[in-house]
């Protein structure tokens, strides 16, 4: 099997985890930061997938959001998984998390695999040949931003970009037909892929929430790079902006004068 699809079979697995889960609210504990919580699925998960994907890559480091020390991003072939992306969503039965699993070459995105076992969409795509919801490819819209919805994350864990996010927030409800918070970056990212929304932002995320999402949204043609305009890194965290090419113009013109 390719290994984009045994990473697909392994992460759709993952998924029943998920899925089967019960009295997961029992199961919660207290992590750093404001609102920031952790479950055993969580764990589980991750301990699944670290498990599975060595056995189709057993040259690949792992980093996971749930491992107590992560390595640095290194050369070769790097794992960048968030066992559960949307935990809030997830001990609160809300039914939008996902599992996202980014693999970097050389500390460049090379394959990555988002999945929303809710609705059982799996989103993937390997650098140079295109992202795919499920069997079909994907791109992003064409939609000018006044056209488009905007999704935004308000970076729950870190309370001191609370009111720049929805100050933000509020000016591109002005300049959109909407805004949406969904809970899951990874979803997020996903959902501008297929053109489902035309801009994403989050003052500050983690490498886990958006390295399988980055290469997922510039293989359907659109462009990500950090809040403040500069190429993403996947070696620490950072502000993200992603959207089609119109909208990331207007956060260009917007973003830098809102405080
Ligand atoms: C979080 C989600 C959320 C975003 C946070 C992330 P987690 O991930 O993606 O939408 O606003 O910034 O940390 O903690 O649920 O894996
Ligand atoms: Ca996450
Ligand atoms: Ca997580």
């Amino acid at each position: 099997m390719e290994l984009l699809q045994s990473i697909i079979a392994v992460v759709r697995k993952a998924g029943e985890i998920m899925l089967s889960a019960e009295h997961i609210e029992e199961t919660v504990e207290e992590k750093s930061g404001r609102a920031n919580y952790v479950t055993a699925y969580d764990k589980k998960v991750q301990a699944f997938l670290f498990d599975r994907l060595a056995g189709v890559f057993p040259d690949a480091a792992f980093i996971g959001e749930e491992k107590e020390e992560n390595p640095p991003v290194s050369e070769g072939y790097v794992f960048i998984i968030d066992p559960i992306d949307g935990t809030t969503n997830f001990m609160k039965g809300y039914c939008a998390s996902c599992i996202s699993v980014g693999l970097l070459k050389d500390g460049q995105p090379y394959m990555g695999v988002v999945y929303n076992p809710y609705l059982d969409e799996m989103f993937s795509a390997e650098k140079g040949r295109g992202a795919f919801r499920n069997e079909s490819k994907i791109h992003v819209s064409d939609h000018e931003l006044k056209e488009g919805i905007v999704l935004f994350g308000t970076a729950p864990y870190n309370e001191e970009l609370s009111k720049r996010s929805f100050s933000l927030a509020y000016e591109f409800f002005e300049r959109s037909l909407d805004v949406r918070r969904s809970g899951s970056a990874a979803i997020d990212l996903c959902n501008v892929a297929c053109g489902r929304a035309e801009l994403y932002f989050e003052l500050l995320l983690s490498p886990w929430d958006y390295a399988a999402g980055a290469l997922i949204l510039t293989e359907a043609g659109g462009k990500i790079m950090t809040a403040d305009g500069k190429e993403l890194t996947y070696e620490k965290k950072c502000g993200v902006v992603a959207g089609n090419e119109k909208a990331l113009q207007v956060w260009t013109e917007v973003a830098s004068d809102i405080r």
